[in-house]
C-alpha cells in the first residue's frame, strides 16, 4: 500500500480537463492506497480572489470531489487552510529552495506574464506545493502533465533537505494518466483547457448545463479534412475530441478510427457530446444533493482532523531536524 497525495485549486469551477487528467485517477487510486486529497485554497490566493466567491468555490470543489466518487471512508478529503502545517512547512522549504529554481517554473512565468502586480506568494507557490506532498510522506502524486515541473522541484527540495538534515521526507513520484494527461482547449487546441480561459467556449465546466456542454463540443474547432483520425500535430482539434471520447468511454483510438471511418465531424461530435454528458450528469446529480448538506461539512471536519494529525507529526520531525523549537 502506497500513500497518495494530490490537490486541486478552488479557483473557478472544475473543468473536464481537471476531471479527466486528475480527479478520475484519484477515484481509482483510493481503492488500493492510502489517499489524501486536498482543496488547496492557500494556493488559490496567490492570485487575487473575491472572498465570497472563493468560499463558494471551496465548497463547490469539495462537493465535486465527493460527487465524482471520492469516498470519505477510503480517502481523507480536506481543506488546506484547515491544516496549518502546510504553510508552516512551506515557509521552512522556502529556506531550502533557490530563487533560480523558482524562476524557472513555467507556471509562474505564464501566470505572472502581463500582470501589473504579481504577488510574492505566486513566486514561492511551488514550495507550498512541496510541503503539501511531503507532509504526508506521499509516494505517488497523481496529476496532469502540467504539474511535472513542480513535482521535480518537490523531489529536489526533499532530497536537499534529507541530505542536509538527515532522512526526513519520502521522495515522491509523479503519476500521469496514459489518456487525458493534457486535455486541450476546444477553441484553441494547441493550448491546454483551463478554467481561467477568458473564452468560456474553450473549456467545459463540470457544472455546465447539458445544453451548454453540447453546444461547446459542437462548436469545437476542428479542421476541413473531415476524417476522424488521431494526429496531434496536424489535427489537434479532432485529436483532442478523440482523447476526450476515449477518456470518457474507455474506447481505444484504433476502434474509434474504425467506427467513425465513414462518418463526418457532425456525427463524431454528437458521439463525443453523448459520452461527456454520460460521464458528467451522474456527478452533477450527486453534487446537487451534497452542496448544501451537513454531510459535506462532516466529511471536511473529519478529513481536517485526520490530516492535521499526520501533517503535524511530519512537521515536528522536520522542525527538530532543522534545529527549531526548544
Ligand atoms: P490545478 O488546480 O491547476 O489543476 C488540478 C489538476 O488538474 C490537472 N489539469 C489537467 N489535466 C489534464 N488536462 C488539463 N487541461 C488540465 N488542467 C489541469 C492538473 O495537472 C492537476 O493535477 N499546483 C496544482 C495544485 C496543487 C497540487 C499540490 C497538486 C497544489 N498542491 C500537491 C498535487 C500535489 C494546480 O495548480 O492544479
Amino acid at each position: 500500500v502506497k500513500t497518495i497525495f494530490s490537490g486541486i485549486q478552488p479557483s473557478g469551477t472544475l473543468t473536464l480537463g481537471n476531471y479527466l487528467g486528475a480527479m478520475r485517477q484519484f477515484v481509482q487510486l483510493q481503492e488500493e492506497h492510502h489517499c489524501y486529497f486536498c482543496i488547496v485554497d492557500q494556493h488559490a490566493i496567490t492570485v487575487p480572489q473575491d472572498p465570497k466567491t472563493l468560499k463558494q468555490n471551496i465548497r463547490s470543489l469539495a462537493a465535486l470531489y465527493v460527487a465524482s466518487g471520492i469516498d470519505p471512508e477510503k480517502a481523507t478529503l480536506f481543506i488546506q487552510s484547515e491544516v496549518p502545517a502546510h504553510t508552516e512547512l512551506g515557509w521552512m522549504l522556502q529556506s531550502i529552495a533557490y530563487m533560480g529554481e523558482l524562476e524557472r517554473m513555467t507556471q509562474f512565468k505564464d501566470k505572472s506574464e502581463g500582470r501589473k502586480a504579481v504577488s510574492s506568494a505566486l513566486f514561492t507557490y511551488p514550495t507550498l506545493m512541496a510541503a503539501d506532498i511531503l507532509l504526508y510522506q506521499a509516494n505517488i502524486v497523481p496529476v496532469g502533465d502540467d504539474q511535472t515541473q513542480h513535482l521535480e522541484l518537490t523531489r529536489d527540495v526533499a532530497e536537499r533537505f534529507n541530505k542536509r538534515f538527515g532522512e526526513t521526507f519520502v521522495i515522491p513520484e509523479i503519476r500521469i494518466p496514459d489518456v487525458g494527461a493534457r486535455i486541450m482547449s476546444l477553441q484553441d487546441p494547441v493550448k491546454k483547457m483551463s478554467k481561467s480561459d477568458e473564452n468560456a467556449r474553450g473549456y467545459i465546466s463540470m457544472l455546465d448545463t447539458p445544453k451548454q456542454m453540447e453546444k461547446k463540443i459542437k462548436s469545437a474547432v476542428t479542421d476541413s479534412e473531415g476524417i476522424v483520425k488521431f494526429d496531434k500535430e496536424n489535427k489537434p482539434g479532432v485529436s483532442n475530441l478523440m482523447t476526450i471520447y476515449a477518456s470518457c468511454t474507455g474506447e481505444s483510438i484504433e476502434t474509434m478510427e474504425k467506427n467513425f471511418s465513414n462518418k463526418g465531424y457532425g456525427d463524431f461530435k454528437s458521439a463525443v457530446a453523448d459520452a461527456v454528458l454520460e460521464t458528467i450528469e451522474p456527478i452533477q446529480n450527486r453534487y446537487n444533493e451534497l452542496i448544501d448538506s451537513k454531510e459535506l461539512d462532516d466529511i471536511l471536519t473529519k478529513g481536517a482532523e485526520k490530516a492535521n494529525k499526520v501533517a503535524l507529526k511530519t512537521l515536528q520531525k522536520a522542525k527538530k531536524k532543522m534545529g527549531l523549537l526548544r
